[in-house]
């Protein structure tokens, strides 16, 4: 793997709708960094799944990664709790999570020369995919603030989800990606 030295690297961790993502943008545009949600990864794979249920095989997901642009990762809809919930499902599995690790790694030590470094934001960035970052954060709050959170940014596309919906999904993913054995969300 090809990596770039003297570049600054900046790895988060959160559990969902804490804050990772509004704190990562504003690192990254702060110093130059190239930003990446990992979950949009795991979300754009679960919504493969359940788009291309019959095609949805390990070779299909490799040379789907491959070609993986800024642009699959901001369809509108992988932000739905449907697909989030599905993606800590396809999270836990061991395959799926070794195509998204080596995809995470170019992003992370190669980032284009036009940036001062990187910045990663998911469950197991800090000891997993870039244990050496300069700079580690572990972003949490309690569940309700962060349901609340993620109801008012879901209700702008979805008028008819409520908060009770969405805190039964976020404490299920939390249970999902702080209890699975592979990779599981921790404070390092
Ligand atoms: O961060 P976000 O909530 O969008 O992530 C969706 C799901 O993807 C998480 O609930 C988690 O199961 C999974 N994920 C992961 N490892 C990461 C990032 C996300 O397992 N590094």
């Amino acid at each position: 793997m090809i990596k770039r030295k003297n570049i600054i690297k900046i790895a988060i961790d959160s559990p969902a709708a804490a804050g990772a993502g509004t704190l990562g943008k504003a690192l990254s545009k702060n110093y130059n960094l190239l930003y990446l949600d990992t979950g949009k990864i795991y979300r754009f794979i679960a919504y493969l799944k359940l788009k291309f249920p019959k095609k949805f095989s390990q070779k299909f997901l490799k040379s789907k990664i491959k070609f993986l642009s800024s642009r699959d990762l901001s369809k509108k809809v992988l932000i739905s709790d449907k697909i989030g919930i599905e993606a800590s499902i396809i999270a836990q599995n061991e395959n799926i999570r070794k195509i998204v690790h080596n995809f995470q790694l170019g992003f992370a030590y190669n980032p284009p020369k036009k940036f001062n470094g990187s910045c990663l934001d998911g469950r197991d960035i800090t000891y997993n995919i870039v244990p050496d970052a300069d700079f580690k954060f572990y972003i949490t709050a309690n569940v309700e603030t962060r349901a609340k959170r993620r109801f008012l940014e879901l209700k702008k596309s979805n008028k008819k989800i409520t908060y009770k919906e969405v805190l039964k999904s976020i404490k299920n993913r939390d249970k999902n990606d702080l209890n699975r054995k592979i990779s599981p969300l921790k404070r390092t």
